[in-house]
């Protein structure tokens, strides 16, 4: 129960334990967020959940889980206004309630980013030999040469995020700003084909399937279904993974010049914009062809050939190679945060929170976390792991909804760069909103989750509990490990 003084987390921004160079500008925010959230959610995932789960209501399940998105976002913005850290919730959770709760909330941001990492990655070797497919070229070997591509991305992704963050945000203005024309491409190209006979009566009668996976919700009523309204709460939960994303916004917090306006800024305003992107492109892609003609494998591309702009195809592959891409580099960079803070912080070994002289960026956890991705891209059958992903990352917005209650309350004088409206209301409600979106996950995601998080609190008992740098409050709790550029 031991927790960390605020006056620890907020006192990085006054050099206490600061070590990581500042270089978000709060523009680079909004393209940091818009980085990492369009990817393969409204790629590949919407029109899986549209042909298999929710028909045209897909739209709707983009709004539900935009709205609890937009309540968790609002929380995420408080919280990290009074403690810009780059441990994000895991910070946040060790000021609020408490070493164990701050493990288990990084625990289940590892699940989130390191694993959501290696799913993009491999989404992205699919797509990249499809791109090459769609151009005629036959591709030999296939499991090999997408195999081949997946490591090649995620070294390429590891070296360019350790050898520095401004390297990094240079190549993801430019991605970033090709995936929008893209995706606007997209909009702009299929709104004249839309026939609003293809919307029906939007919301598709509910199908009993035998061999559904049931969510906790339909054990609950005792039904199993595809489409109706279980249906489309289930996508939403599953389509929650289109909006991963602005969270790590706040984990760029100890790198953000004017840190506690500049990142609930970019934080909100990215996911606004990423929420209406959504919608517009879910309209289009149910709009122009029936949800039964949507193929799970290349959704957005079976729509427009379906309407007889093939041509798009090559825009819809250049859009989503690109935006898969800087997914993933954000990915990386998040997920070395939030390692950094906790290899800082003692919870895991403090080596990892060296930041390189050379680099000035934490360059060791970087490599580790890359080579953690590639073995589960090229092992794991990742992508069938997107819901555990989606689960770590609502838990974590659980404990973040409810830190702002109670923070209000225990901390009520600390200074706040930004304040969620109708406290404790609006937390409260996103507390409801992602409990809701946990209870429509499937009983199978459930169980692994409870497995994982089972895993992690042996490894808690055996590591962090005895290494934390609270368990040893004489020593200097800041001083950088062996490596480490920065002196007292
Ligand atoms: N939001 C990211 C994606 O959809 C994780 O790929």
């Amino acid at each position: 129960m031991r927790r960390l003084p605020p006056s620890e987390a907020t006192g990085l921004r006054t050099g206490a334990r600061h070590s990581l160079a500042e270089v978000y500008r709060p523009a680079d925010l909004i393209v940091l967020g818009l980085g990492v959230m369009i990817g393969a959610g409204i790629f590949s995932i919407a029109g899986q959940q549209a042909a298999t789960t929710a028909g045209p209501g897909v739209i709707l399940s983009f709004m539900i889980a935009g709205i609890a998105c937009l309540l968790a976002c609002l929380c995420y913005a408080e919280l990290s206004s009074t403690m810009p850290t780059s441990g994000s919730a895991y910070t946040f959770t060790y000021v609020i309630f408490g070493e164990v709760w701050a493990w288990i909330i990084g625990w289940a941001l590892i699940l989130e980013l390191q694993f959501a990492a290696a799913v993009v990655a491999r989404a992205w070797g699919g797509i990249a030999v499809g791109a090459i497919e769609n151009f005629g070229v036959q591709v030999p070997q296939k499991e090999l040469v997408q195999d081949a591509l997946v490591f090649l991305i995620l070294v390429v992704l590891t070296g360019t995020v350790a050898l520095g963050a401004r390297i990094g945000l240079r190549a993801l203005w430019i991605m970033v700003s090709a995936k929008l024309l893209a995706i606007g491409a997209v909009i702009v190209v299929g709104l004249p084909h839309i026939d609003v006979a293809n919307f029906g009566e939007f919301y598709v009668p509910p199908k009993t399937l035998d061999t559904a996976p049931a969510t906790v919700l339909e054990i609950l009523v005792g039904q199993g279904q595809a489409f109706g309204w279980f249906g489309i709460f289930a996508a939403a939960s599953a389509i929650a993974f289109a909006y991963i994303g602005f969270d790590i916004v706040a984990t760029a917090a100890e790198e953000t010049t004017n840190a506690p306006r500049a990142v609930p800024k970019g934080m909100i305003r990215s996911l606004v914009v990423a929420t209406v992107i959504y919608i517009a492109v879910a309209l289009v892609m149910v709009g122009m062809v029936s949800y039964t003609q949507i193929s799970e494998d290349a959704p957005l591309a079976s729509a427009f050939r379906a309407v007889g702009v093939g041509w798009m195809v090559h825009v819809i592959d250049a859009g989503a190679v690109l935006g898969l891409s800087t997914v993933i580099l954000v990915l990386i960079v998040g997920q070395t945060r939030v390692l950094f803070s906790m290899a800082r912080d003692g919870l895991i070994p403090r080596g990892l929170a060296s930041v390189s002289r050379r680099y000035h960026t934490p360059t060791r956890v970087t490599l580790v976390i890359g080579l953690v991705a590639i073995l589960l891209a090229e092992f794991v059958p990742v992508l069938t792991m997107q819901e555990l992903v989606v689960i770590g990352t609502l838990f974590a917005f659980a404990f973040v909804a409810a830190g702002v209650i109670v923070m209000r309350r225990r901390m009520p004088h600390l200074e706040r760069g930004f304040r969620v409206p109708f406290s404790p209301l609006l937390p409260a409600l996103s507390l409801v909103a992602t409990l809701w979106l946990m209870v429509n996950l499937r009983v199978l995601t459930w169980a692994w989750f409870i497995l994982w998080m089972a895993f992690g609190l042996g490894v808690y008992l055996v590591y962090g509990r005895r290494n934390s740098i609270l368990a040893r409050p004489r020593a200097p709790e800041w001083q950088p490990a062996a490596g480490g550029r920065h002196r007292r």
